[in-house]
């Protein structure tokens, strides 16, 4: 039997999405409800490897009154970073060469210093992944899927999605009217990484003409005819949403950017799909990036809601003697499953899922 939680740690890690602020009040009032005493590591575990730089607060304690009006407000209250892995942290060398260091052990020497007993990380795949070799050292981990991506395995969805997805649907809305005013092809870069959920959903949400993702390696001759075909029909305008991970047949995933400890940063293939389209329709296009937009704001209720029942299922999870598990949405339930299962492989878009088939029946191009 596990023995009895007295104080647990919180931490966001990875890039922001609408939710986590729900998410940590969720856990602080559970936790406070149990007795135990709770505390926010500042952005990822950076407020545990370097607290001269927070001031000596880099470990904060929260309370009721830290969480109160919190819920609605995206962004974290805690900060996060998707820098400088731990397991991996890279260290500038005198000769200027970078070397990377395993710093989990001072993460876990940290915790056990302060009396903390479990850690509720609330992260993405890479958050999660770290989570799980802290709890492979012997720490008590819980994990909470969070995302704007939708790409993490074993649940449902991850918080901060829904709100992705309603934002970039409201989006394509409004391109609708200038795009049919000027008749112009508008091309509509969403973030997602290497799946296209977002993609996906708000194209066929916002009624897009095409819909470009990962998963569907595309030929933009075909999405060419099916513009050409609207304009036979009287339609001269077209929207066309392509994911920031999607690519053509043999062709490459577009790279912003490359920094050593981080994930390459992915953009620019809305552009490249806007200028081959205006050349293979010879009609005028414009490409519009909605990139970090899609983070901010507030969260939608679907967020908010399951952003509250994931903290507070994480807190009962560790109240069970729960360990080394991620909180996960199986409708009608928030169930727990092992966080090696969870970051064992991204979730991508399966090509027969009902979503693809639907859009398909609707007419949407897949460029294939
Ligand atoms: O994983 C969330 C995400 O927003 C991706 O969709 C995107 O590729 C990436 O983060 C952008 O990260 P950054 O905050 O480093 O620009």
């Amino acid at each position: 039997m596990a023995e009895k939680i007295k104080r647990i740690a919180i931490n966001t890690g990875g890039g922001d999405a609408p939710g986590l602020n729900a998410v940590i009040r969720a856990i602080v009032l559970s936790g406070l409800n149990r007795g135990w005493e709770c505390y926010g590591i500042r952005e990822g575990y950076n407020g545990l490897l370097d607290p001269a730089a927070f001031g000596d607060t880099g470990i904060i304690r929260l309370g009721e009154e830290s969480v109160r009006g919190i819920t609605h407000l995206g962004g974290t209250i805690l900060g996060t970073t998707n820098r400088g892995n731990p397991l991996r942290f890279p260290i500038r060398r005198h000769d200027g060469t970078i070397q990377e260091m395993d710093r989990s052990g001072e993460i876990i020497d940290g915790l056990h210093n302060r009396g903390i007993d479990a850690l509720v990380a609330i992260g993405g795949d890479g958050s999660l992944a770290i989570a799980l070799e802290l709890y492979r050292r012997g720490l008590r981990v819980i994990g909470v899927p969070k995302t704007i991506d939708n790409d993490l395995d074993r649940t449902v969805i991850t918080f901060g999605f829904d709100t992705a997805v309603s934002f970039a649907t409201s989006c394509l809305d409004r391109l609708h009217s200038t795009a049919e005013a000027h008749q112009r092809v508008m091309v509509v870069e969403v973030m997602g990484r290497y799946a296209g959920w977002i993609a996906l959903n708000a194209g066929i949400s916002g009624t897009a003409d095409a819909i470009l993702i990962p998963e569907i390696p595309y030929d933009l001759t075909k999405v060419a005819e099916k513009i050409e075909e609207r304009d036979r029909k009287g339609r001269h305008f077209s929207i066309v949403v392509v994911a920031e991970g999607a690519k053509a047949v043999g062709g490459h995933v577009a790279v912003k950017s490359k920094e050593i400890g981080r994930q390459e940063r992915l953009g620019g293939i809305g552009d490249l799909v806007a200028h081959d389209l205006a050349e293979l329709t010879g009609k005028e296009t414009r490409a519009v990036v909605l990139g970090h937009l899609l983070r901010g704001g507030s969260p939608s209720t679907f967020d908010r809601l399951i952003s509250l029942r994931f903290g507070a299922a994480a807190v009962r999870a560790l109240d069970e003697g729960q360990s080394g598990i991620m909180v996960a949405l199986d409708p009608p339930t928030v169930n727990y499953v092992p966080l090696a299962e969870a970051t064992r492989r991204m979730k991508c878009v399966p090509l027969d899922c009902d979503s693809i088939l639907t859009a398909r029946d609707l007419g949407i191009s897949f460029g294939d």
